[in-house]
């Protein structure tokens, strides 16, 4: 389903090197390092109806494997084949525009995420049922809070029906019924045999929700199987 091939990806640094600094690396003959390695050399495969966790510390490239995966980053060595639709909630109100109302970006983003008009004028009282924003389904985005951001893109990225859903760190802005009924919402695609790939910093959650778990470290997978020992390995890493 995911086929993810020998992925390197780099970035290059563009901070602006003191006098000093320069002066330092020409005495030393040193290069001043220009590029960082954010992921290096992941292989992996998801297969159908898998629920995948992807933890790790804080810069450790889950949200770049991520987007790699979803065609919004492109690796700099190795690539990426998928099979069947991808709907990406990558970042909160990504794909959003703050000066149009809740009901505009659900068309724009629904649009995005591949749904054609029709489709969206289908769904378009279930998605904003789910979100339970109604009452401001007529108001710029850019006066929402986190959470009303969070419910809305939420709900469009599960009405676009995926085969392959990714799911970035974003249940945690939500209060707890919502959380909880993301959660029953992620637990209906696994049912009906969808694939995930879910990045959360919500270990124990995490640890129920997914069949399988990869831990990474600095750009690279240091474990790949059962969810409660990844969680393990997680915490023993420091
Ligand atoms: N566009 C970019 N340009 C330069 N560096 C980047 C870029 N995107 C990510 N990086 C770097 O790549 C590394 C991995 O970042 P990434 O966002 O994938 O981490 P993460 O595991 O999602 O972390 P977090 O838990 O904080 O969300 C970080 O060191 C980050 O600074
Ligand atoms: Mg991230």
């Amino acid at each position: 389903m995911v086929r993810v091939e020998h992925i390197t990806k780099q970035f290059s640094m563009r901070h602006d090197h003191s006098l000093k600094e320069l002066v330092f690396s020409a005495l030393q003959r040193k290069k001043l390092a220009d590029t960082f390695t954010a992921l290096h050399d992941i292989d992996v495969t998801v297969h159908a109806g898998e629920t995948v966790g992807l933890i790790g510390f804080n810069g450790s490239g889950k949200s770049t494997l991520l987007k790699t995966i979803s065609g919004v980053l492109f690796p700099d060595r190795g690539r990426v084949l998928l099979r069947g639709r991808v709907a990406g909630l990558i970042e909160v109100g990504a794909g959003f525009h703050p000066d149009l109302s809740g009901r505009e970006n659900v068309y724009l983003n629904g649009a995005i995420l591949g749904m054609s008009r029709e489709q969206i004028d289908e769904k378009f009282d279930e998605i904003v049922a789910f979100s339970e924003i109604e009452e401001f389904i007529d108001t710029d985005v850019k006066y929402y809070s986190s959470g009303m951001f969070l419910r809305l893109a939420f709900s469009v990225a599960v009405h676009t029906e995926p085969d392959i859903f990714l799911v970035d760190e974003i249940l945690s802005v939500g209060d707890e019924p919502f959380q909880k009924k993301c959660l029953a919402r992620i637990r209906e695609l696994q049912h009906a045999g969808r694939t995930m790939v879910i990045v959360s910093h919500e270990l124990e959650m995490l640890e129920r929700l997914c069949t399988r778990i990869l831990v990474l470290r600095k750009g690279q997978i240091i474990f790949d199987g059962d969810p409660v020992e990844a969680v393990a390995t997680l915490r023993a890493t420091s």
